[in-house]
């Protein structure tokens, strides 16, 4: 069956290897299957509802557009965008923000994490952040968002906002119920000091994560200092279940090399730690090292960048409008 596939990652710097095997890798691959629609999207409006620094904010934009390049999007094949540059997305946001509830909206763990205690100073935007990504889903008919876990509970909201609309306007089936598609296996990548917590480009600590942009030395370096426990070498899954952070590197190294927990812990056995260690700073350079190489080369190229989202964003407006223009045309415009 053809899928329309749309996703997107906001730019908001430090792009990650949680982000490549969470989110990314997967982009690539459902680009390769034949009958895919593929359209990327770097969220831009999503990441001004907490504070940015103008010039950064365009830095991080190309940045993100080069990272979605450098793995592998191709923009024959995708269409690759910025946010901001199809006021579709803003428009479908007010028109669906009128059909979901506050009650929806209060319980997205999202909002309370990110806010955090002081929820008065939070910003509207980021209140309201769901429904703008239930906008850019149903503005192009998705059939499946591939995403991390933690954005299960927004594709839930989509989905919500979707059936209360067709019902709301008797129109059955006119906005597409999206479906995640959520990596099975490591679908969460850990930060490298704590492995309860996730990795994340918001930790202050560099030394917790392997951005997309790290050289040879700094991805060897990071596996080396990441954090192990004092206990045996792991011989089998049971083993992992209780130790957070050997289960985070030994899921690290299946989800690269493309390979189930099992079969990495069969490929070590009778070997250490550091022969471990050695062998994922190994495959990680081997993998992103070229990915980070690109990265810098296409942003010598800022030209070239802007042109790939202009174009991207022209053909998105296309079929962005429409679905506005129905909807307004069902809301009685
Ligand atoms: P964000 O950086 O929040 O815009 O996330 C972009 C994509 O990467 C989303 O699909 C996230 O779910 C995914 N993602 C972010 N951090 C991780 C992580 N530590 N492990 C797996 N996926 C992640
Ligand atoms: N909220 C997503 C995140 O933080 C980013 C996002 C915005 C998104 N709009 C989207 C993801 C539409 C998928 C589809 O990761």
């Amino acid at each position: 069956m053809s899928k329309k596939i749309f996703s997107g990652v906001q730019p908001t710097g430090n792009l990650h290897l949680g982000n490549y095997l969470g989110a990314i890798k997967n982009f690539v691959n459902l680009q390769k299957e034949k009958d895919n629609t593929c359209i990327y999207c770097v969220v831009d409006l999503h990441a001004i509802t907490v504070k940015q620094d103008p010039r950064i904010l365009k830095k991080n934009i190309r940045e993100t557009t080069a990272t979605f390049l450098a793995s592998g999007l191709d923009p024959k094949k995708s269409i690759i965008f910025n946010q901001s540059m199809v006021p579709s997305h803003s428009e479908g946001a007010w028109l669906l923000g009128c059909v979901a509830r506050m009650g929806w909206l209060n319980r997205m763990t999202q909002f309370k994490e990110k806010a955090g205690k002081d929820k008065e100073k939070a910003s509207v935007g980021l209140y309201i952040y769901p429904v703008l990504m239930a906008s850019d889903i149903l503005l192009y008919n998705s059939t499946h968002v591939p995403v991390g876990e933690d954005q299960k509970q927004h594709l839930e909201l989509t989905r919500d906002i979707a059936q209360k609309f067709n019902l709301d306007f008797n129109s059955p089936n006119f906005l597409i119920t999206p479906e995640p598609l959520i990596q099975k296996n490591f679908s969460r990548i850990m930060s490298l000091k704590d492995g309860k917590k996730k990795m994340s480009k918001s930790d202050p600590s560099d030394q917790s994560r392997i951005n997309m942009t790290d050289d040879k030395d700094q991805i060897v370096n990071k596996i080396k200092k990441a954090k192990t426990d004092s206990g045996e070498f792991p011989e089998n899954n049971n083993d992992l279940n209780k130790r957070p952070e050997l289960n985070n590197l030994f899921g690290i190294y299946s989800s690269i090399q493309d390979q189930d927990m099992k079969s990495t812990i069969n490929e070590f056995q009778g070997k250490n730690f550091s022969e471990f260690k050695n062998r994922l700073a190994e495959v990680l350079v081997e993998k992103i090292y070229p990915i980070s190489k690109e990265i810098s080369k296409l942003l010598k190229d800022e030209k070239y960048i802007d042109e790939v989202l202009i174009e991207g964003s022209v053909k998105a407006e296309k079929i962005a409008k429409k679905k506005v223009y129905d909807i307004k045309e069902k809301i009685g415009f």
